[in-house]
């Protein structure tokens, strides 16, 4: 096959089209700096676009008395505090001004008569504080940021697979990748690189992301650029995911279906929040939602495929038709279940990574000089337990202040050395898989993390079974010497699927170790061996190939430490 190698300089490179991306090109080109935007999904299908029920800023139109500081204190305590206070502060400090920036980009908030932006409860919040755009929220938020990076003619190049980060000396020059369509081969010299893309939620076999995204591709270019991983163990699984049919197991429906009075039960109609968490109920945190579920379900509580029901059939068909209109069509394709007249069959379902790439809480710059993270890809905003609502609002504030910094890093810049040996050494690699010739496919290798993950580090932990995850991770591990990688005329996804794997068994490793070594239950993660919080465990881990640090949490500003009450787990219960 003759493979080309194209060549491209900017000023800066984002690899990720999500929100988050999407959003750090913006601010880059709004200031006149040279931008491109490259990632593996078409643009107007990225991750972001599944985001459902909301965005979360202490905007105050339907309760007066929120404010950013509460925001704040309502994302540490239900982090179990492991959120680091300082990237919770900007945060949320900075959310009504994401929120202002999505207004001037021309984004539809579903609003009041009075026209002031609507609010509803999510999970855990003090107030209503989660602004919406019926339940396609984040698809909305996507094409307004495709809308304003079209405006202002950001190059998006979304059939590009980056493989590679280009290091020097522990300073980033660009990126080495290659086209999904054809094959061609890319170059990216960049000042700076902005890592956007996305988290590790898709090595569970039931998962909120679709087959190919949230593969762990942020993690492994990071560390292999010689980045850091921080909290890889904590990662959110969401109380509701569909299970039936097979191909479109563990697909979401949003929080927004309780945050509007959807109602859960077991199998024998018992409302089993009551055990769990009888004052906020459905309301309750996603952890407590998830692993209650997981309890009906393991103690035998669950319908015969594995499930317990949520109803909101008792609903008005108007509430259901405006504020759920997702929810309503999914289960009408996907089931035919009319979800105004019958119950939906859920359970848990990997959903978020709430750990991610080292950063720094200011301006997300990572262990390596000229490298960012940013979104899903980045740490430190969720701790132990992310608020629903949170992550897109992540995006915005994050995504204004990476773009300002890497525009800062880039105009200050007074000259780059590159680095020839790195560019061979990752066109090696490609050129490597592609002389692939065994007998193991890539789709069965990936299948095969995934029932790892499910097995050993799903909802409930264990030493045993997380030491046998890694034993079954080593034996994967070695079938990669008989990959065989086939491109065809249809394009380059095998070769995309065997990147896809090499990072999801990084992202594999670190979750598994991470997890051996917080011997607690802290918020998503729970070890049936050790179920309760352990004061000396209230820090983050920092994972990176071989090691394991922990990292301390800096105390939480007065302001916002005064308006946080006790987390209470009473009613936590581990099978
Ligand atoms: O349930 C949902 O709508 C998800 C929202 C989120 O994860 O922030």
């Amino acid at each position: 096959m003759n493979i080309q190698e194209k060549r491209i300089t900017t000023a800066v490179l984002v690899i990720g089209t999500g929100g988050s991306g999407l959003r750090a090109a913006i601010e880059l080109a709004e200031r006149g700096v040279d931008v491109i935007a490259v990632g593996k999904r078409p643009k107007a299908d990225a991750h972001t676009s599944l985001a459902a029920g909301g965005i979360n800023a202490a905007l105050a139109t339907m309760d007066p008395e929120d404010t950013w500081q509460q925001h704040a204190a309502d994302t540490i305590r239900e982090s179990y505090l492991l959120a680091n206070p300082l990237t919770v502060q900007i945060v949320a400090e900075g959310a009504e001004r994401g929120i202002g920036d999505l207004e001037r980009y021309g984004m539809n908030f579903a609003r009041e008569e009075n026209g002031a932006i609507s609010q509803r409860f999510f999970g855990a919040h003090k107030f209503r504080r989660t602004a919406f755009a019926g339940d396609y929220t984040g698809l909305e938020i996507q094409r307004t940021l495709i809308r304003r990076a079209e405006q202002l003619r950001v190059p998006i190049l979304d059939t590009i697979y980056i493989t590679k980060l280009l290091v020097r000396e522990n300073t980033i020059f660009g990126a080495y990748g290659f086209d999904l369509e054809d094959g061609t081969r890319y170059v990216i010299h960049a000042d700076a690189v902005i890592l956007a893309a996305g988290g590790h939620n898709r090595i569970w076999r039931r998962s909120s992301s679709r087959r190919d995204e949230n593969t762990g591709d942020s993690f492994r270019l990071a560390v292999e650029a010689g980045g850091r991983i921080r909290d890889p163990e904590l990662v959110q699984f969401h109380p509701s995911g569909i299970i039936e049919p097979e191909s479109a197991a563990g697909t979401l429906v949003s929080e927004a279906a309780r945050g509007e009075g959807g109602i859960l039960r077991n199998a024998r109609g018992e409302r089993f929040m009551e055990r769990y968490d009888a004052e906020r109920m459905e309301l309750s945190t996603r952890d407590r939602v998830a692993l209650a579920a997981y309890t009906e379900i393991k103690e035998g509580r669950g319908t015969a495929n594995g499930g317990v029901w949520l109803d909101v059939s008792h609903l008005p068909r108007k509430v259901i038709m405006e504020r759920l209109p997702r929810v309503y069509q999914t289960l009408l394709d996907v089931q035919m279940l009319d979800i105004t007249k019958d119950p939906i069959e859920i359970a848990p379902t990997a959903h978020y990574s709430m750990g991610g790439v080292w950063v720094r809480p200011e301006d997300h710059g990572t262990d390596v000089d000229g490298l960012y993270a940013i979104g899903e890809a980045a740490s430190g905003l969720h701790g132990a337990n992310r608020l629903g609502g949170n992550s897109l609002i992540e995006l915005l504030v994050f995504g204004r202040i990476v773009g300002e910094a890497a525009a800062k890093y880039s105009n200050q810049l007074e000259s780059q050395r590159r680095s020839l040996e790195a560019i061979v050494e990752a066109r090696s690699e490609v050129d490597a898989l592609l002389a692939c010739q065994g007998s193991e496919n890539v789709r069965a290798l990936q299948r095969a993390v995934r029932d790892t993950m499910t097995e050993h580090a799903g909802v409930v932990r264990s030493e045993e079974g997380l030491i046998a995850g890694l034993e079954e991770l080593d034996s994967t591990e070695d079938r990669l010497e008989h990959l065989g990688i086939h491109p065809d005329i249809a394009g380059f996804q095998d070769l995309a699927h065997a990147f896809d794997l090499k990072s999801s068994l990084l992202a594999a490793r670190a979750t598994l170790e991470a997890a051996l070594e917080r011997r607690e239950s802290r918020g998503c993660h729970n070890r049936s061996d050790f179920p309760d919080q352990d004061e000396s465990l209230q820090v983050n881990f920092v994972w990176s190939p071989g090691r394991l640090d922990r990292e301390a949490i800096p105390p939480i500003p007065d302001e916002i430490a005064e308006l946080m009450q006790d987390v209470s787990t009473a009613g936590k219960l581990v099978e």
